[in-house]
């Protein structure tokens, strides 16, 4: 696997464009098998996320075009293949799972998708999205299939619409249930539903697509049945995960970076924070230019949310931003339980860390009666010193880029196909901001042949090359 290598040490400088959002491209994807018809996407990022979306799509017979330079993908599933997702996509990431909401209502066969990956940063079971789909009428089993686990379901009286209350507004239980829904007789109510923009890119896609689908003020959405559906041009949403990466590194390493297609309404809550710590942007008109605006101030309190909340994607580079800041800071993440493991690199590498298992600040999370460490109190400003690091997550992994690019020596980060998950042309993008940093990839091994004559005739080879020299 290949590993980054990071001097760090100077500010970023210069401008970079956006790429299309991780967290909508590959639900696209996934939505666009609800019809037979083609889908053209626009804005589409050169992820492996996205790669391994495609793959999967093409496994269950899906004809997919991808143009990497002009970041297209044209997809049309005139039939299904089969509506088994093989379990070497088990672990791959978050999709599967939305391939029930998808299929079920295109196909009478039962589907089967293994469980589902993604980062390691909480428990992330998916009974939501089961309870969901079950009552919109869906039998869906757990089984054991040759040591692994699959999902199993199936609709073979049709799906019915069902007035569905989430316990908690979760991004992927709410769009496994609109996709569902779509295909559902009646009309189908979820509340308590995730409202994120990725969310309401779906929901634009859909409504192209043929779906009639409204999004109230108090976290409803109600879809109604469709099953007549046209042709779609869409271009993907911007990154805002990756937006706002860019912009803390800038910030934090003194620079000044502009993010042609930024998407002010998207980043209220990233921008609102920014300010309070005293780092600097300027929303343009195609884009936010993020700059270090003087000493960046403490003192603030930060707690994660759904939608239109604080991100809890945003946190992780947010506490390498706070390392940089004058005075104590407190963060509460209320969206996963787990999602402070990577702290403890940062403590080794100098950064003034706590960790907390109470709500520390403003309200009590799911989270308060557990013992989870999911508050922490962080102190700046303080210098970090160079480290080696394996990426446990994508998030993370951003993180560790950015502690590398404030130490003055080299580091090294390794595991970073979790970073090849999210973020496009990371190298590209940092080089051309002035970042010292480059991948290196491991010699590449010599497979030995299997055959009995071929290993043989290497293994004289061998004798004959190490024999002492008659000179
Ligand atoms: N949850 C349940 N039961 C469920 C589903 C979720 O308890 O059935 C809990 C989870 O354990 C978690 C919380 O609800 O504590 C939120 O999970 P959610 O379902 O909202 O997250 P997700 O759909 O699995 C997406 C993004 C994440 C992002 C979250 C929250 C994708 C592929 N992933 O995950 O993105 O953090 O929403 O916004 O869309 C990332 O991009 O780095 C990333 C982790």
């Amino acid at each position: 696997m290949d590993i980054l290598k990071i001097k760090g040490g100077t500010p970023l400088q210069g401008q970079i464009k956006a790429a299309g959002a991780k967290n909508a491209m590959t639900k696209l994807l996934v939505a666009s098998l609800l019809s037979d018809k083609a889908c053209k996407f626009y804005n589409v990022p050169n992820i492996l996320d996205v790669e391994i979306t495609v793959n999967l799509c093409r496994e269950i017979g899906s004809e997919i075009t991808w143009d990497k330079e002009a970041k297209t993908i044209e997809i049309i599933t005139r039939e299904l293949k089969t509506s088994y997702v093989p379990q070497k996509y088990s672990g791959s990431n978050r999709i599967p799972i939305l391939m029930i909401g998808a299929l079920l209502g295109r196909t009478d066969e039962d589907i089967i998708v293994p469980t589902i990956g993604g980062d390691l940063i909480g428990s992330r079971p998916v009974d939501l999205h089961i309870h969901a789909l079950q009552k919109l009428g869906a039998r869906i089993e757990y089984r054991e299939m040759k040591k692994e686990g699959a999902y199993l379901a199936q609709a073979h009286q049709g799906l019915k619409g069902a007035v569905i209350s989430l316990d908690y507004p979760s991004v992927g239980a709410t769009e496994n249930t609109i996709l569902a829904a779509v295909r559902a007789k009646g009309t189908t109510l979820i509340k308590n539903s995730a409202i994120e923009p990725e969310i309401i890119d779906l929901i634009l896609f859909l409504q192209k697509l043929g779906a009639n689908i409204m999004v109230d003020t108090d976290r409803t959405i109600s879809v109604q049945h469709a099953d007549e559906f046209q042709e779609v041009e869409h271009t993907v949403l911007t990154d805002r995960n990756e937006v706002a990466s860019y912009a803390m590194a800038a910030i934090s390493t003194k620079g000044r970076v502009f993010i042609e297609g930024a998407e002010h309404l998207n980043m209220i809550a990233f921008l609102n924070k920014l300010r309070e710590i005293g780092g600097g942007f300027h929303v343009k008109q195609n884009g936010i230019e993020f700059f270090y605006a003087g000493p960046l101030k403490g003192g603030l309190h930060l707690e994660t949310d759904v939608h239109p909340g604080f991100m809890t994607d945003w946190q992780q580079p947010f506490v390498v931003l706070l390392t940089q800041t004058q005075g104590a800071s407190v963060i509460h993440e209320t969206v996963y339980e787990n999602r402070f493991g990577y702290t403890n690199m940062l403590k080794e590498m100098g950064a003034d860390i706590e960790l907390f298992t109470q709500c520390l600040g403003g309200k009590e999370c799911r989270f308060a009666s557990s013992n989870y460490h999911h508050s922490l109190v962080i102190k700046g400003p303080t210098p970090l010193k160079a480290h080696s690091f394996s990426i446990p997550d994508l998030r993370a992994g951003f993180a560790y880029v950015m502690a590398a690019l404030l130490a003055s020596e080299t580091s090294t980060i390794s595991n970073t196909e979790f970073l090849d998950r999210g973020y496009e042309n990371l190298v590209e993008k940092l080089t051309s901001l002035g970042a010292d940093i480059r991948r290196e990839s491991p010699p590449a091994k010599q497979s030995l042949p299997t055959n009995k004559a071929a290993l043989q005739h290497l293994l004289k080879k061998a004798v004959i090359d190490n024999a002492p020299s008659a000179l």
